[in-house]
């Protein structure tokens, strides 16, 4: 294995649930051990029909837990065996196991080690292209990003039941390289921001035109939200100020809900005072009718309807003003198509908000996405950064601010 996919402790626990891709969890072992990792193994019951634990004993050379009560009698908790772990991985994870750990189940030993586990988890999916894209594990999947857990993948492609789609399990190599990739995210990261604080604005504003309708801008929160949780990760105070977002707030970080522009221009100027670095990733309203109706407007057929829009206050470019010693970053989400246009177009708006610091990408690729891509813009010009899931990109790009405070200072 490569020297970047060697990662810094020495202990994994793989977790195999019950799917065909069961085979490529022996390769996923044999990686690891080969790199200098001490594997640990649990196989679920279903998991032991797809392939037989004594395989993936051989590859680990330790014993392979199956079974709640195992070792039980010689003193050893199956709980204990995430304790001190690097990380719990668990490929391939199938729709039942990602429901069951979404609803924190505790009736088997692979579900018992991940709910008491203190380690980062990650789970590689694999199943039929239906069963990936039902709603409910599209649910779970996602309450499983926000309690923290790293999903890597599933990859589109000719899946076991013959249909093609998403739902492959990622390739053995690429799992190694995602986790490696975290960890090495992790130690660059560390505890940059400790003593620091931090605010941030995310999701969408709303702005009312009568008591039952807005006007909107379409932001998941997603991004703001994994930014919030990293910067918390890496020690700071963090207070959130949230847009109407459906969305767990991560743990440790204080959270401000607002619904308009100008409610969250209200709570930032209340508590900037005491921040060093904001972030605004907020999609926030640039215009709001004027005059929003008392009652609910009616229907006229006949008639075309006129909003008058007066512009909301930029919040940013108000900051630069206010409290121009606060480092102040921006996310722009553009619409064109070339990053060269992007990062010209970003620039100009930079140079408007005054910022030392803009991340933009393309409004197409990022709403709603799991994973996104961004050009980073600062004195020194333009920084691309490759395609990647929301989460390892944030703890990216606290690394990046981090550092940027550092040199200012
Ligand atoms: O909408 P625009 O592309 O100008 O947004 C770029 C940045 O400005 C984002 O960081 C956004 O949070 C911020 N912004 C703001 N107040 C506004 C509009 C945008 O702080 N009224």
């Amino acid at each position: 294995m490569a020297e970047q996919n060697k990662v810094a402790q020495p202990r994994i626990v793989l977790g195999i649930t019950g799917s065909v891709a069961a085979y490529k969890a022996a390769e996923l072992a044999r990686l690891w051990v080969k790199a200098g990792i001490t594997v640990d193994v649990v196989m679920t019951a279903a998991a032991c029909r797809f392939i037989a634990p004594l395989t993936l004993q051989a590859l680990s050379g330790r014993p392979v837990w199956t079974e709640m009560w195992q070792g039980a009698q010689d003193g050893i908790q199956h709980v204990a065996l995430s304790r001190g772990a690097q990380a719990i991985v668990v490929a391939p994870a199938t729709a039942d196991f990602l429901a069951r750990t979404a609803q924190g189940r505790a009736d088997d030993v692979l579900s018992t080690l991940c709910l008491a586990r203190e380690c980062p988890m990650f789970v590689a999916p694999a199943m039929n292209v239906q069963m990936w894209t039902h709603p409910a594990t599209q649910r779970n999947v996602a309450r499983l990003r926000t309690d923290g857990v790293n999903v890597l993948g599933p990859n589109a492609g000719e899946l076991a039941c013959g249909e093609i789609g998403e739902g492959r399990m990622l390739p053995p190599e690429e799992i190694v390289a995602a986790v490696s990739a975290h960890f090495a995210e992790d130690t660059a990261v560390g505890k940059m921001l400790a003593g620091r604080r931090v605010m941030l604005t995310a999701g969408p504003t709303f702005e009312a035109i009568d008591p039952v309708r807005g006007l909107t801008n379409r932001s998941s929160g997603k991004m703001g939200f994994a930014l919030a949780r990293a910067a918390a990760q890496a020690g700071a105070e963090v207070t959130l100020i949230a847009g109407p977002v459906a969305l767990p707030t991560p743990s440790g970080v204080t959270r401000i809900d607002v619904v308009n522009a100008q409610e969250m221009a209200d709570a930032v100027f209340a508590h900037v005072a005491r921040v060093d670095i904001f972030i605004g990733v907020a999609a926030v309203a640039d215009y709001a009718p004027a005059a929003p109706a008392e009652q609910k407007i009616k229907k006229e057929t006949s008639e075309t309807l006129t909003l008058t829009l007066r512009p909301t206050i930029d919040i940013l470019a108000e900051l630069a003003q206010r409290a121009p010693q606060v480092f102040r970053v921006g996310f722009a989400a553009e619409t064109q198509n070339f990053a060269q246009d992007i990062a010209t177009l970003g620039e100009a708006k930079r140079q408007r908000k005054n910022l030392p610091l803009l991340i933009v990408n393309r409004a197409q690729d990022a709403i709603n996405a799991d994973d996104n891509e961004v050009i980073l813009l600062d004195d020194n010009g333009a920084h691309p950064l490759p395609r990647m899931d929301k989460s390892l990109l944030a703890r990216r790009l606290i690394k990046e601010i981090a550092q940027r405070l550092r040199q200012k200072n």
